[in-house]
């Protein structure tokens, strides 16, 4: 039997409609309840789509996996899935640990060390935060003295999300199309502004850390290739107009002829060397080279629905429509079979 976490989650919906149509059995269970693992007796796999704002998510999904994984559930997503999402620090040391082709990523635990680092590396760096997404802690520090400032305030008051962010990209989405919807969207911003979202008044600070990568130039777009078990799909996001950052332009192409193959030959390889069931990647170009800017297994849904098919493990491509939450679920069943999980 399997389970699955149906309240919460976008991925959820897919894995329903998937049991319905091949008439799958399967549990509705709630991954918050203190009883989740009663709850799990009899079956043999949990889906949960757990996301990065998820605040109460995030303080025990981890350990749920682990205690799952190791009762000898399959779980999606595993635990060499998902421990180093949202995670920009763990996910340096994972690819540097397999010789992944990270961008340069720098992290320090005291001020002394990172002062001093700073006084050999120079300008430019993009400073982020661990977590978050849609570029919301991503900057571009283009002096020493700022430089200087982020590191000071990183351990001493630290870091909150910022509340002029929600404002930002609706001003952006205005400007991208402009519309009535769009313009009201920029009233939401400014109420955000003054009262944010409960999912950011319940983030905690950043403090104690700072962590820099390499600035990357000349990049008007990033690669973003999402890998499920042996199939792999790609958007190009385009840049915001006066900005580096492409993550949350909403200015995608899916045209496939526009996905460089190094970016899926490097998907794949790092994918099965962390030993994950699907992780997105965004790439930069670096001269000759691309280079992984983060990972993550968890996904906006909406980039890809126009995608207009996918590639296998050998680069052969599949011309159609597919849902990639249907991949999360059937690679769930195949190994529940292969390993005769009944
Ligand atoms: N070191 C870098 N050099 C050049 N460009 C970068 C670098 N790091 C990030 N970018 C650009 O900034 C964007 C946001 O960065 P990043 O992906 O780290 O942030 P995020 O908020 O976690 O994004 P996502 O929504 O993809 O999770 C990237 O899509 C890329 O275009
Ligand atoms: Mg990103």
């Amino acid at each position: 039997m399997l389970a699955i976490h149906t309240d919460s989650g976008p991925f959820a919906a897919g894995w329903v409609e998937y049991c319905s149509k091949n008439d799958i059995a399967f549990r509705a269970v709630d991954c918050f309840s203190s009883d989740i693992v009663e709850q799990l007796q009899g079956c043999r796999a949990l889906l949960w789509h757990w996301q990065h704002h998820d605040y109460r998510a995030a303080l025990f999904a981890r350990q749920l996996v682990y205690s799952l994984e190791t009762r000898g559930l399959v779980v999606f997503p595993s635990r060499a899935t998902c421990w180093h999402y949202d995670d920009k620090v763990g996910q340096k040391y994972l690819l540097e640990a397999v010789g992944a082709p990270l961008i340069p990523s720098h992290v320090f635990y005291d001020e002394k060390s990172a002062t001093e680092w700073l006084r050999n590396s120079g300008v430019p760096l993009v400073w982020k935060l661990r977590g978050g997404a849609g570029s919301r802690n991503v900057k571009l520090v283009t002096t020493t003295q700022n430089a200087l400032r982020i590191i000071k305030r990183s351990f001493r008051s630290g870091w909150r999300a910022s509340r002029l962010h929600a404002l930002d990209e609706r001003v952006w989405a205005f400007r991208r199309a402009p519309s009535s919807r769009s313009f009201l969207g920029i009233a939401r911003g400014i109420a955000r502004a003054v009262r944010p979202h409960e999912k950011y008044r319940n983030q905690s600070t950043d403090r104690n850390y700072v962590y820099f990568q390499d600035f990357v130039p000349e990049n008007d777009h990033d690669i973003r290739v999402v890998v499920i078990g042996e199939r792999a799909f790609a958007i190009k996001r385009m840049v915001r107009k006066g900005d580096f950052r492409a993550s949350g332009s909403g200015l995608i192409i899916h045209d496939p002829r526009e996905i460089p193959r190094d970016c899926l030959r490097i998907a794949f390889d790092v994918t099965k060397a962390i030993g994950s069931q699907c992780c997105a990647y965004d790439f930069v170009r670096s001269g000759n080279d691309w280079k992984i800017v983060e990972i993550s297994y968890a996904f906006s849904l909406a980039g890809y629905t126009a995608c207009p098919g996918f590639w296998d493990a050998d680069l052969r491509w599949h011309e159609g429509d597919f849902r990639p939450e249907y991949f999360m679920i059937e690679d769930v069943i195949s190994h529940l079979k292969k390993d005769h999980i009944p």
